[in-house]
């Protein structure tokens, strides 16, 4: 999933572009390119590999212009090579294109372009918009803005781009359908365009979320003017960003993953401000209020994600059915949306996305819609597509996550699912007054525990040391810890590329336990509850066949430590939160066995931060 973006001002565009590629590079990191306009000069740079190398690439040209556009990829049509970077230019060469989407149509258009003369370089599905709106500005005489609208009427697909004309050096122009599109506007009729508010931040406050079928012109004389692909005009909803440019940098920490680790005590914090209320002996979720009865009487909840939240939404299954007693279903977005799946308009789909703009959530969530279920949204980021189509929702407030590895937004999914889920079994009556005042105290007390187990750094990264050169590794947890062990092994898995599988721990003894011999460490979490016991006799299982056992335990215990090669104690909580805290050693070790690996911790290779194109 790509990173556009684009300046029209009175400044150099290039500094402001190369700036605004560095913020956006976790949603891609596979070749990088810029396209200037200096009056009607018109200059394209592009290469392969990071936006430092794209800087070295333009070291010593010209780079002038007060216009300009900027692109980071990730490959999907064709390898990253300095050829299929964007920008793309027109057989006239008087266009130029960047795009974060996939256009599925674009084999027929280009044979189409091919017989009419237009020139093709690359291998993308973008390089064909390019040509037809050259190709319909050529041959209809009309303007850019025109020409843009009359191509993607003609368009299947997802897309965000931004086109420049040299013969039109004071207009730009962008449209967007499915993938994200931000314009910032400045003073002094400066206008910034954005694939999200990062790169905008640090210019102006004030931005406007472009929706789905729209197209703004960007003109010097005239500011900024949207349409939509029927040529009606809108008018554009100025917010105000709540987002600190500090929050965007690594705050002294090597890599932005491990600063998110260390915010969690604050994240978790933040995503229950203003909502769990210890005095009055309640939690007030302000987002989902006028849905609140609907999601009481709920018969079903479905819940859909991808990745980590599809994990988190498995906590959630937990949650919802310990303590409302609400059947769920937790599904993946992208097999959801293509199985035609029961839904009934009764049913409550929760939608949890920590970017806001993950296409296969953003189907599920229009599968759901057209069938009548109510859509909540779990989102991070604020103004995101998911958060703007769904009926309701709650905010994570974790705070911007650069790090492609998502870390705090787990575990404020997880804190708003319980919150949610204490509200609604609350309200069911279905959890009695002791014990949800009992869980509402214990909740409050939980950044206090994580701090506690961000403390012990020193000895999980000694354990990480241990097993860095390790080929594979087994995550195995029971009950609520299942998901952990899941997002334990994804974890390692993105990070360090060592194959890693998360297993519930009693499903070892039908396959798994094949593959454990000295050489593989499994890591369990076995922290006193329901199903303790049981997980001691799974250790023992892993122990005969000579695995390594690195097992998280309550503080205090001593069975297990008989038993495993590491334990990594963890302050003792009710099997619903444990995840809240077993999750975090999983994320240090990941993180240090990943480093001592001299991987890119913050930009894993063929990973981007959100998934824009299914
Ligand atoms: C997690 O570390 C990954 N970055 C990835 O699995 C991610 O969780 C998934 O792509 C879903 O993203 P979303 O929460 O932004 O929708």
């Amino acid at each position: 999933m790509c990173g556009i973006v684009a300046y029209l001002g009175d400044k150099q565009a290039y500094p402001i572009l190369i700036n605004g590629l560095r913020r956006l590079e976790y949603r891609g990191y596979d070749s990088a390119g810029v396209a200037l306009l200096d009056g009607d000069v018109l200059t394209i740079h592009k290469c392969q590999g990071k936006v430092s190398d794209l800087e070295a690439h333009v070291d010593g040209r010209s780079h002038a212009g007060t216009v300009g556009i900027g692109h980071t990829r990730w490959a999907t049509h064709g390898p990253p090579n300095d050829i299929n970077a964007h920008p793309h230019q027109s057989t006239s060469g008087d266009l130029a294109l960047i795009h974060n989407g996939i256009i599925e149509n674009y084999a027929p258009i280009k044979e189409e372009l091919l017989t009419r003369g237009h020139v093709f370089r690359s291998d993308t599905d973008t390089e064909v918009l390019v040509h037809l709106i050259d190709d319909i500005q050529r041959t209809e005489g009309v303007d850019l803005a025109e020409a843009v609208r009359l191509a993607l009427e003609s368009v299947v697909g997802a897309y965000a781009i931004v086109v420049l004309d040299r013969k039109d050096p004071d207009v730009m122009v962008a449209a967007r359908k499915s993938s994200p599109l931000v314009i910032g506007i400045g003073d002094n009729g400066e206008h910034f365009v954005a694939s999200d508010a990062t790169p905008i931040v640090e210019h102006t406050k004030n931005v406007v979320y472009l929706e789905d079928g729209e197209i703004a012109v960007i003109d010097r004389r005239q500011g900024l003017k949207i349409r939509n692909i029927k040529n009606q005009v809108k008018t554009p909803f100025i917010q105000e960003l709540e987002m600190h440019l500090e929050a965007l940098e690594k705050g002294g920490y090597d890599h932005f993953m491990l600063k998110e680790i260390h915010e969690q005590p604050r994240s978790i914090r933040d995503s229950m401000r203003g909502r769990l209320n210890l005095a009055k002996g309640e939690v007030v979720l302000g987002g989902i209020k006028d849905y609140e009865q609907k999601f009481v009487q709920a018969k079903r909840i479905l819940i859909v994600g991808c990745g980590t939240s599809w994990h988190a939404g498995l906590v959630g299954e937990y949650l919802f059915e310990e303590l409302a007693r609400i059947p769920v279903e937790v599904e993946y977005a992208s097999e959801f949306r293509y199985r035609n799946p029961i839904i009934n308009e009764d049913d409550i789909v929760i939608a949890i996305s920590q970017s806001g703009e993950t296409a296969d959530t953003m189907a599920a969530i229009e599968l759901a819609k057209g069938r009548g279920a109510t859509i909540i949204g779990i989102c991070n980021v604020v103004g995101s597509s998911i958060a703007r189509v769904t009926h309701a929702g709650s905010y994570t407030h974790a705070g911007p996550e650069i790090g492609v590895a998502s870390t705090k937004a787990f575990t404020a999914q997880v804190t708003v699912l319980t919150l949610m889920a204490l509200m609604i079994g609350q309200k069911r009556g279905t959890i009695s007054g002791s014990k949800f005042h009992r869980l509402l105290n214990e909740l409050d007390v939980i950044p206090g525990k994580v701090e506690a187990v961000l403390r012990n750094e020193a000895q999980i990264k000694y354990i990480a040391d241990i097993y860095k050169d390790a080929t594979n590794a087994l995550y195995l947890g029971r009950g609520f810890s299942f998901p952990v062990a899941l997002e334990g092994a994804l974890k390692l898995k993105e990070i360090s590329y060592i194959h890693a599988e998360g297993y519930p721990a009693a499903e070892m003894k039908h396959g798994p336990i094949a593959l454990i011999d000295e050489e593989m460490p499994v890591f369990v979490i076995a922290t006193k509850g329901a199903s303790y016991e049981k997980v001691v006799s799974n250790i023992q299982e892993v122990k005969a066949r000579k695995g390594k056992v690195i097992a998280i335990v309550t503080e205090g215990d001593s069975v297990v430590k008989g038993l495993a090669d590491h334990v990594i104690p963890i302050p003792e909580t009710p099997d619903p939160f444990v995840p809240l805290l077993s999750v975090i050693p999983f994320l240090l070790i990941s993180y240090h066995i990943a480093v001592m690996r001299g991987c890119n911790v913050d930009q894993p290779r063929n990973l981007a931060k959100s998934v824009t194109v299914e």
